[in-house]
């Protein structure tokens, strides 16, 4: 896959240099020509310009810091259809990390900004240290996606597993305030001093019969 990440940072460089070791074909862009320049070589990337980005990938995954994710992708001119058709996948956290509030909606502001492109919201909840995942496969984190176009959910989910992670597919971009409240849920959990992977309850899906909606 042609990937864009748009974002020069810490995530931008975690999940880069693994993409790049998948053997996908990853473009940086960002704010700043020097930070672009030195995340794409520390990444193994093509650094680009940021008005070339959507012509030249299938993904745009944006990393970027939530008060900037307007300008942004702005930068990218996404709000003036640079990424229609495109697969763009949000990983930002609009949550205040000192407090667990949330800021957002983000994946939100993504579609309403980026006319005309596939939203996906994932890859927000772990940190890039957290990849790859080399442990046993069936204990590999599970990546909550979600999102309205299923080629755009594949490509994500392909993006996960190239990871090392699992991809559940949760529902429509309408569930993504619930991903976005997820991670402030788990920054209120490591603020009351605890590990927040002992606070969601162990379920076996094969276990508990949900009825199903609708
Ligand atoms: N780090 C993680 O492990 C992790 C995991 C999951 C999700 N996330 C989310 O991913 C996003 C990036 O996190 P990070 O840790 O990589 O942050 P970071 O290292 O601080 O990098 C932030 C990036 O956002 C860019 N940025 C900030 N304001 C901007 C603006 N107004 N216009 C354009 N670009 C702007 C920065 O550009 P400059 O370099 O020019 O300042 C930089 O590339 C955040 O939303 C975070 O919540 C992070």
């Amino acid at each position: 896959m042609n990937v864009g990440i748009l974002g020069t940072g810490n995530l931008a460089r975690a999940l880069g240099r693994l993409w790049v070791d998948a053997g996908h074909s990853v473009l940086v862009t960002g704010r700043d020509p020097a930070h672009v320049a030195e995340a794409a070589e520390k990444i193994g990337a093509v650094p680009a310009e940021s008005a070339d980005l959507g012509s030249r990938v299938d993904v745009v995954v944006v990393a970027v810091a939530w008060s900037g994710l307007v300008e942004a992708l702005t930068l990218v001119g996404a709000d003036r259809g640079a990424l229609a058709g495109t697969t763009v996948v949000d990983c930002t956290n609009p949550v205040d990390y000192a407090t667990g509030e949330v800021l957002g909606p983000a994946a939100e502001l993504v579609a309403r900004t980026a006319t005309g492109a596939r939203v996906v919201k994932a890859l927000h909840l772990f940190a890039g240290a957290s990849w790859p995942w080399t442990g046993p496969a069936e204990q590999a984190p599970v990546v909550a996606i979600c999102g309205d176009d299923p080629e755009a959910l594949d490509r994500t989910s392909t993006l996960v597993e190239d990871l090392g992670g699992r991809a559940g597919v949760v529902g429509g971009l309408g569930a993504a305030r619930q991903l976005e409240e997820a991670a402030g849920f788990v920054m209120r959990v490591v603020g009351s001093g605890h590990n927040p992977r002992f606070a969601v309850p162990d379920v076996d899906p094969a276990l508990l019969r949900v009825p199903a909606a609708g």
